[in-house]
């Protein structure tokens, strides 16, 4: 078996599952690449529509691979492959989903701050720990958990290497939702995001995205221009007419 498992869970959702657990879900260069790849496929496919990312039981992803980090020079770290691992990660244009149990360190954290929807187990744990190896957060720690979970929270994390457990997590906005069973409830909720009109949910995600990185002004005007383009999708049309004939709507993301 590989280090990253696809499968189709339910009809246009995709599931990526983690998958070196002599590692910790450590991300290597490879792994991460592999979860690019797996994102970029996604994205082209129409037949996908949202995605799962999720990890073992006891851990989600315990960061960069430190054994690979060992050798990592000031050339290697500014020339690294990984920069456009991530940012692939960081341009997938569906709605993105993160289960996470257990511990979700270092790039693990970074990772699940890239899912627009993260659901916790009631063990979860999060933390941006590098402090302890002597370097920063690299895949945008310091920004992401600052916008997230505002910056004393971030301050906290990456100054001390403390973890947050999940309640201190959903308490600061960090994540969605704390679940019993993670895995079943990201699903559940990317079962229902699939059976959206997908333009207006892959909109949806970039206007909120815009919320948090760009100004109000800015945000406001995309939001009126995505709304009134919406009204020449043919998903409109269904989704109106469904409302108005009382049945269940049927969306072909056009
Ligand atoms: N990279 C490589 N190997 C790792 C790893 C990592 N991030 N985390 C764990 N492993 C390996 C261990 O080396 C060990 O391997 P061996 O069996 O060969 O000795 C194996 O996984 C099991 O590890 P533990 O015994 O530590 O497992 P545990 O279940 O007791 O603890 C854990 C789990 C709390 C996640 C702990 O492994 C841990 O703290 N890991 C490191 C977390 C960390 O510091 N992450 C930050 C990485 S740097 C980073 O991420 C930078 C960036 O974003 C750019």
């Amino acid at each position: 078996m590989g280090d990253l498992l696809l499968d189709d869970p339910a009809p246009f959702v995709r599931r990526l599952t983690l998958n070196r657990p002599e590692a910790r879900n450590a991300l290597s260069t490879a792994l991460l690449g592999e979860i690019a790849d797996a994102l970029d496929a996604a994205a082209a496919d129409d037949a996908i529509r949202t995605v799962v990312i999720t990890g073992g039981p006891k851990v989600f992803a315990a960061g960069a691979d430190i054994k690979e980090l060992a050798t990592r020079d000031v050339p290697g770290a500014l020339l690294d492959t990984r920069v456009g691992h991530w940012s692939r990660v960081r341009r997938f244009p569906k709605p993105l989903l993160a289960a996470v149990a257990g511990f979700a360190l270092g790039g693990g954290c970074e990772l699940a701050m890239h899912a627009d929807i993260v659901v916790a187990g009631e063990d979860a744990k999060f933390g941006q720990p590098e402090i302890n190896l002597g370097i920063v957060p690299g895949a945008g720690g310091t920004q992401r958990l600052a916008r997230l979970a505002g910056a004393q929270i971030a301050m906290k994390l990456v100054l001390s290497g403390e973890f947050l457990d999940a309640a201190e997590a959903k308490q600061c906005g960090l994540i969605a939702e704390i679940a019993s069973d993670p895995a079943a409830r990201a699903l559940d909720l990317a079962v229902k995001i699939a059976a959206k009109p997908p333009l207006a949910a892959r909109l949806a995600k970039e206007l909120v995205l815009a919320a948090r990185d760009a100004p109000l002004d800015v945000g406001l005007a995309f939001e009126r221009k995505a709304f009134a383009a919406l009204f020449a999708t043919a998903d409109f049309k269904e989704g109106v007419g469904a409302f108005l004939e009382k049945r269940k709507p049927n969306f072909a993301g056009k």
